[in-house]
């Protein structure tokens, strides 16, 4: 019988974008309207922590008024049929909302907010809006829990090993330009079958060997989970 393989699903902000929730890089993206060193540093909260709040208040709005879509409930599906991982660089909660159970979020998550001086505080946001002078129960201002550029991701490890293990590894909607995360496609086993989902002709496929399905995520992951599926005749 053919081994069932172990599957790794390495998400960025692609993925969605079709919720409604702008990427990063892309034009029109949120990097071209924000200055990372002002919303997304530790030097930025430090200089203005007003500003860092309001940014992330407004993607929290944002993210409150969406839904997941057709790859997010996708991959609900493939874990049905194979053990799945899913690693995200997103901060939203759609792979969770959709029913998926495995996620591990590399770069935290924007409905939790952590004690700016005491990093095991952390808590579920009640609503959309954090600000200043909202404590936690030491008495410290509370911010996001984002992991910022210029801080430890601590989730690396973890996710590394998963990697490792994986059979096949899908990468769906990243620009694959941020570190470590970028780095993880390196540990996945000589020999695995690796597939990028994204509709960017400017992505280096060859460099990591992935196959590249040159579509929208809610377009090609619904089809490729089907296909998934019927190869191994589950
Ligand atoms: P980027 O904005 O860098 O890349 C988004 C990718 O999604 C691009 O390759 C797009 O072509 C692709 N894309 C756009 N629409 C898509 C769709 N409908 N289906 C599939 N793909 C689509 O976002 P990330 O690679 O996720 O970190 O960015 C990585 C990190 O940089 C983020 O986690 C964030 C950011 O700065 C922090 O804020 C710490």
């Amino acid at each position: 019988m053919t081994k069932i393989p172990r599957i790794v699903v390495l998400t960025g902000a692609g993925i969605s974008s079709e919720s409604g929730i702008k990427t990063f890089r892309d034009s029109g993206g949120l990097w071209e309207e924000h200055a990372i060193e002002d919303v997304a540093t530790p030097e930025g909260w430090k200089r203005n922590p007003a500003l860092v709040l309001e940014f992330y208040n407004q993607r929290r709005k944002q993210l409150l008024e969406s839904s997941p879509n057709a790859a997010h409930k996708a991959l609900v599906k493939l874990a049905k049929h194979f053990p799945t991982q899913i690693i995200t660089q997103n901060v939203d909660d759609l792979h969770e909302r959709a029913g998926s159970e495995n996620v591990l979020h590399l770069h935290g998550e924007l409905l939790k907010v952590r004690s700016e001086v005491f990093e095991e505080l952390v808590y579920p946001t009640s609503g959309w809006e954090l600000k200043l002078g909202d404590l936690c129960e030491r008495g410290t201002q509370l911010r996001p829990h984002i992991v910022w550029f210029g801080e430890q991701v601590p989730m690396i490890e973890p996710a590394i090993e998963m990697v490792k293990q994986a059979d096949t590894v899908i990468v769906i909607g990243t620009s694959l330009q941020v570190y470590p995360a970028a780095g993880l496609l390196n540990h996945a086993p000589y020999g695995s079958r690796k597939f990028l989902v994204d509709p960017s002709e400017d992505l280096q496929p060859d460099m990591f060997r992935l196959t590249h399905i040159q579509q929208t995520a809610g377009k090609a992951m619904p089809k490729l989970v089907d296909e998934l599926i019927r190869e191994f005749e589950l």
